[in-house]
């Protein structure tokens, strides 16, 4: 172990080789059987859980303190415990960092894991370095950040933050019909149990996750830092159209009642609604449209399709949703077919705290980094964890501003830039009273 004291410049110590070790570690662990290509590891599977092992061992391996908790998060502590002889104290709050490890179908290699991959290179260079620290540094990989399979985003973050409990993972399905619960019992998780694993906000000083752009901001202004100063919302709608099947050559026209081409106008109304200058920033999306019974010769006779609402706006998020509720019902009505709905997951948009933000901006100006404050229009755990302690957000650039496919790319000397703002951010926080 070497000692830091007086090494300003700690952060030059991260490694962008072993970063892109890490990155391409997680890739590789990616279902083979599926269509697509990409990197397909979905919430609460058996890959998931390898990802977390891989998470949890090198944590181990530096001589962390690692856990696993009832919902699937994984958290390796480094007390700093140097640093507590070093001031007498033992029981100061802590800080977090950190992400999800899950991915959407095909999705890519950096959304989640570059959050995670940050924390293991930070938790490196504070082991090996054996760097002071005043509270106790929690390096998190939270489980099922994707709302890809049921639904709800963050569910790992929601269960630690008592936005959700038990009985609701028994109510979400994926679209094989199998329950959160049920796919948390089969990776060996406990449903039941994570009321005794929520955190208790005295417990946290601040968190910072780091995490993907997943737009075009920080790219078009060639910035390599980006601190983020509120997370979208998002309203999920699973949408049923019952119309009437029948035979496609013997169906006059003026008989049918398609129910896809009822879900069409209902998709094409999304766009419209969303468009409309009123509603400035909202983003609506049909992302899954399954047409029943799916042949070529026979009238669609019922249509199942999912609707996301994105608002950073709560007020216009939710009454865009009751928008497009009512148009779908009158576009329904006057093709004689019929709309049914359910809500499958609803989120509202989160301000960070401006002191927050302002300390981050000052971390990556101390590395002579620049930065640009900008929204996040994805969801994220830090939006759960906000709801109970001081929580930021660092960006580093996506190519293209592209996410959830196989074209997702940030260069490790990106995240690198994004590592070493983040260790710089949580140094001054630790000297925080
Ligand atoms: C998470 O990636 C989201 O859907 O915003
Ligand atoms: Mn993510
Ligand atoms: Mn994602």
């Amino acid at each position: 172990m070497t000692t830091t004291e007086g090494l300003d410049e700690i952060e030059s110590l991260v490694d962008v080789e072993r970063i892109q070790r890490h990155i391409d570690a997680f890739a590789a662990l990616t279902e083979t059987d599926v269509e697509g290509d990409g990197v397909t590891r979905l919430a609460y599977t058996p890959l998931e859980r390898r990802a977390h092992a891989l998470f949890r061992d090198h944590m181990a391996g530096l001589g962390l303190q690692v856990r696993t908790d009832a919902a699937g998060n994984t958290m390796a502590e480094s007390d700093g415990t140097s640093a507590a002889s070093a001031h007498g104290t033992t029981s100061v709050a802590a800080l977090g960092t950190g992400s999800h490890l899950d991915s959407v179908p095909s999705g890519g290699r950096f959304d989640g894991i570059a959050g995670v991959v940050a924390s293991m290179e930070i938790a490196e260079i504070v082991s090996t370095t054996g760097l002071r620290h005043r509270r106790p540094w929690r390096f998190v990989a939270f489980a099922a950040e994707e709302g890809a399979r049921f639904g709800q985003a963050c569910n790992g973050s929601r269960m630690v933050a008592g936005l959700t409990s038990a009985i609701d993972a028994e109510q979400l399905f994926d679209a094989s019909g199998i329950s959160m619960g049920d796919a948390m019992r089969s990776v060996g998780l406990h449903p039941e149990r994570i009321g005794a694993d929520r955190w208790a906000p005295e417990d946290w000083s601040a968190f910072i996750e780091l995490h993907i752009e997943q737009g075009v901001v920080l790219e078009d202004r060639q910035v390599n830092v980006g601190v983020v100063d509120a997370i979208s919302g998002s309203t999920r709608l699973a949408i049923r159209v019952d119309g009437r099947a029948s035979h496609t050559g013997g169906t006059p026209m003026h008989l049918r009642r398609d129910a896809l081409v009822t879900a069409s106008r209902c998709v094409l109304a999304c766009d419209e609604l969303a468009r409309d200058p009123a509603h400035h920033g909202t983003r609506v999306t049909v992302g899954r449209l399954t047409v029943h019974p799916g042949s070529i010769t026979t009238i669609p006779g019922r249509v199942d399709f999912t609707v996301d609402v994105r608002d950073i706006d709560s007020d216009r998020q939710r009454r865009t949703a009751e928008a497009l509720i009512a148009r779908f019902r009158s576009i329904a009505d006057t093709a004689r077919t019929e709309v049914s709905f359910e809500l499958m997951g609803d989120t509202s948009p989160v301000v960070l705290p401006h002191w927050l933000v302002a300390e981050i901006g000052v971390a990556a100006a101390d590395l002579g980094e620049m930065h640009q404050v900008l929204p996040s229009g994805a969801s994220h755990d830090s939006q759960q964890i906000a709801h109970l302690l001081a929580t930021g957000m660092i960006f580093v650039p996506s190519r293209d501003g592209l996410s959830h496919v196989p074209e997702e790319h940030t260069t490790a000397e990106q995240l690198a830039g994004g590592t070493r703002t983040l260790l710089r951010a949580l140094r001054r926080l630790d000297g925080r009273p």
